[in-house]
């Protein structure tokens, strides 16, 4: 089981605590590794409008591409309770948007429990840029 680097893992219990849930009180915090190695953090930003609220694996997303990175090389999911909140479906897509399906995904709980898969695994014969630009597939 691989081992979560200490950085990482002190970045996702601070996310956790700022995660922005007050309607479903699930707070949820995600860490993308790009390419180069920096790490981007997100959190779960939910509004009153439910259908406007964003995932914490979205909101790392758009901060690693506001950076000027465009390619994910891993990513943890952290969540409080003893099951570890695996990406949505609309995340899992969004993560295929910037990723190979070998990508490692670790979804984490803050109680210690862990699913160690790949963005292949979660989202398989995924829709992605390579159907629209066969060429670059
Ligand atoms: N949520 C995430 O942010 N990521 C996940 O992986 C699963 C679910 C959020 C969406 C919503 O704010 C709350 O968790 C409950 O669904």
């Amino acid at each position: 089981m691989p081992e979560t680097p200490q950085e990482v893992l002190e970045l996702l219990q601070t996310l956790l605590q700022r995660a922005y849930a007050p309607y479903s009180r699930y707070p949820v915090a995600a860490v993308v590794r790009s390419r180069s190695g920096r790490l981007y953090g997100g959190v779960n930003v939910e509004n009153a409008a439910y259908p406007l609220s964003r995932c914490a694996e979205q909101s790392a997303v758009l901060q690693m591409v506001s950076a000027g990175e465009r390619e994910i090389a891993e990513v943890w999911v952290m969540s409080r309770g003893k099951q570890p909140a695996t990406p949505c479906g609309g995340c899992r897509q969004v993560l295929m948007e910037f990723a190979p399906p070998s990508l490692p995904v670790h979804c984490l709980s803050s109680e210690g429990s862990a699913l160690h898969t790949t963005l292949g695994e979660l989202l398989p014969h995924g829709f992605s840029r390579s159907h629209l630009n066969p060429k670059e597939g």
